[in-house]
């Protein structure tokens, strides 16, 4: 398990913070990578449509700062000169790396040929890519469900394409889109995968633990992980996997770190947002990273209900020191069952609107 090369780009370590509508923006990819272990981040996928016809929420969607580099941009869409147009924009910012969404399950999406549409259209996956390819510079990569639906497992066969297609790392979330996020990852189609091609693949679904995280890796070979929802719960797994491979105790924040994370990141949001987005981004966050702990849920009802900046500075105070008092925090407490937040298809109404191409 060592760091892996996207053609000339180190992936040191070998861990990816996942794409997440809505989640992986400006901010949070710092406030993660700040945690240290990250070896890329990626944007949240933004519709190719609302790139090329200058929607400005498109083009915020790629913002990136230094210290994010690797950086990779992911783009979304069904039509092969859109998608070409997109990555060649991708390419003019700056991005390390172009990566393509061939996974969200999001029904507006793939009605217009995009996301895990393309799963059931490897001709027009494969014409996309060629488009792609001739259009930019930088690598392309691809981030892969299993497949449309059980009947129609085609992984394994759309990654040897794709490899053909000058693909340089393919990324493969063991679910198929009819699964959505039920059930759990099948890293034994990953495995076929990484056996499939010569080019690094990484793998991804559920790990929201080292032990997890490990044993996955074993099992499947694959040259990389990708951790989504696990790093809105604990934003040092990436940190606490880079010390197990290296053989150290994995780093363990105490309760003002914690603390400290969650400030940071309201601090990051009202730097960069109007105050009601900030709050709403604090509430996606703060639900997430308290989910399982003692008082948590409780936790998550004052904010909920929390309207200023203020009143959520004043409940974070609170609840950290009613935790400190009865010294519960704890992260064992955290279950996979917790990991229910919507996918892709909880992004925003604009983003809606552009992924349709009105
Ligand atoms: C809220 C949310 C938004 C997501 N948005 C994207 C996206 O924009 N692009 C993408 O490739 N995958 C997206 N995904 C899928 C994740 O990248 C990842 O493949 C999936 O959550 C499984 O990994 P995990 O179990 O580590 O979370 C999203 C997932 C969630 C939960």
């Amino acid at each position: 398990m060592k760091p892996f090369f996207v053609r000339d780009i180190a992936i040191d370590p070998p861990l990816i913070l996942s794409p997440m509508a809505g989640v992986t923006d400006y901010v949070f990819r710092r406030l993660i990578k700040r945690r240290g272990g990250v070896g890329l981040v990626v944007s949240e996928f933004i519709s190719v449509e609302g790139l090329t016809r200058g929607n400005p929420k498109s083009k915020r969607q790629m913002r990136f700062d230094e210290e994010e580099r690797p950086f990779a941009v992911q783009i979304f869409g069904g039509r092969p000169e859109r998608m070409a147009m997109g990555a060649e924009m991708a390419e003019e910012v700056g991005a390390d790396i172009l990566d393509v969404n061939c996974g969200c399950p999001a029904p507006k999406v793939v009605k217009n040929g995009g996301g895990s549409g393309l799963l059931r259209e490897p001709d027009r996956l494969e014409e996309i890519l060629k488009a792609i390819k001739r259009a930019i510079s930088i690598p392309l990569t691809l981030k892969l469900r299993t497949g449309y639906s059980d009947s129609s497992i085609n992984v394994v066969d759309v990654a040897k394409m794709a490899e053909q297609c000058g693909v340089e790392h393919i990324q493969v979330h063991g679910r198929t889109r009819e699964q959505g996020y039920k059930g759990l990852a099948n890293w034994e189609l990953i495995r076929q995968v990484k056996e499939a091609v010569s080019i690094p693949v990484s793998g991804n679904g559920d790990i929201t633990s080292i032990e997890y995280g490990m044993e996955k890796w074993r099992e499947s070979g694959v040259n990389g992980i990708l951790i989504g929802r696990g790093a809105m719960q604990n934003p040092w797994i990436f940190r606490q996997f880079e010390d197990v491979l290296a053989g150290r105790e994995p780093y363990r924040p105490d309760l003002a770190e914690k603390k400290a994370v969650l400030l940071e990141f309201f601090e990051m949001c009202l730097g960069e947002m109007p105050e009601i987005v900030a709050l709403g981004k604090m509430k996606q966050l703060a639900g997430q990273f308290t989910k399982g702990l003692p008082g948590g849920a409780a936790f998550r009802q004052t904010l909920y209900h929390s309207h200023s900046e203020q009143e959520i500075l004043d409940n974070i105070s609170t609840y950290f020191e009613s935790i400190e008092k009865r010294n519960l925090f704890d992260d064992s407490c955290v279950k996979d069952s917790d990991l229910e937040i919507t996918s892709c298809e909880a992004f925003s109404s604009e983003t809606r609107s552009e992924a349709v191409g009105v």
